[in-house]
């Protein structure tokens, strides 16, 4: 198992006054530049409060790119650089999460399963699932629910950044990240490293396989996608988003759940501008508006 550390913690030794003297050129220029750039790309609205963040998730791209001023970078990126466009997006983007978070939203999953008809294959898209644990956390449901693994559930997991992509796929986890799960669950699920792997536990491949990773941008006109599915869950990504974009991708994910479906939502976001498109069902659980 290979390990790698996250690229977002902040440079160690590095101090807030460091940042304060901003050793690359960084002026306000630059940052609003920066701030419409990333929404244009991937329609995140960073706070006007957020310059130190941005320098300090930035600044590493310009030693890897040899640069000497954030108005290098900008150009860089302006002059259509694929490749550092997505390492642009995946250092601005946030990835906080945790398996089972929300709790409640995988009792709410279990009762959901036991409602749906068994002569399709079950589908379930999670269209921000960072760094795996929220697809991994519904797949466990999943194997508890219907007493194995080898069922007729397709799991999609999508995320804009290609570096949690990665390591979603690898499923490899610090053991103490694993403090919600039960001894059965980490027996079932989980293969426990042994020698230069000890502290670390790796997703057992029965659980990966039920899981298709891919690279999808909420914010494209059109997705990759041709199913509908029994449940959605869309935590913690919209309130990275404005009102306005908030209600073009709502809109454009309501036609993607059956009409039975569920769309489970994070834990601070309502759909209020939704009403037409949405109802709610539960705490943070919507169903389709017939
Ligand atoms: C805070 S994490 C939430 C993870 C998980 N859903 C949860 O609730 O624990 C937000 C995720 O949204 C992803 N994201 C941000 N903008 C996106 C976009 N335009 N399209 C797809 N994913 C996006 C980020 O890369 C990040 O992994």
């Amino acid at each position: 198992m290979l390990v790698t550390t996250g690229t977002k913690q902040p440079a160690i030794g590095r101090t807030t006054a460091d940042r304060e003297l901003y050793l690359f050129p960084f002026t306000a220029e630059d940052f609003h530049h920066i701030r419409s750039l990333i929404y244009r790309v991937a329609g995140i609205s960073l706070a006007p409060s957020k310059k130190d963040l941005v320098y300090s998730r930035l600044a590493r791209r310009l030693r890897v790119r040899r640069l000497h001023s954030f108005a290098e970078y900008i150009q860089l990126l302006e002059n259509g650089d694929a490749a550092e466009r997505e390492e642009f997006v995946n250092a601005l983007t946030t990835n906080l999460t945790s398996f089972f978070r929300e709790a409640h939203h995988f009792q709410i999953l279990a009762q959901h399963l036991a409602t749906l008809p068994r002569n399709r294959p079950v589908s379930i898209w999670t269209c921000a699932s960072s760094t795996g644990e929220e697809p991994y956390s519904i797949a466990m449901t999943v194997v508890e629910h219907f007493k194995g693994f080898d069922q007729p559930v397709q799991i999609l997991a999508t995320d804009i950044d290609t570096h949690v992509l990665e390591r979603a796929r690898r499923g490899i986890y610090p053991i103490d990240q694993l403090s919600k799960l039960s001894v059965s669950q980490l027996k079932k699920f989980f293969l426990r490293g042994e020698g230069k792997q000890e502290g670390f536990a790796k997703v057992r491949p029965e659980l990966q396989k039920m899981i298709k990773f891919r690279r999808i941008n909420l914010l494209d006109p059109q997705w990759p996608i041709s199913e509908k599915f029994d449940a959605i869950f869309c935590r913690n990504v919209m309130i990275y988003f404005d009102k306005q974009t908030q209600f073009n991708i709502l809109k454009k994910l309501a036609p993607y759940l059956q009409p039975e479906g569920l769309f489970f939502a994070g834990h601070s976001e309502s759909f209020h501008n939704a009403v037409d498109l949405f109802r709610l069902c539960g705490k943070t659980v919507y169903s389709l508006r017939q």
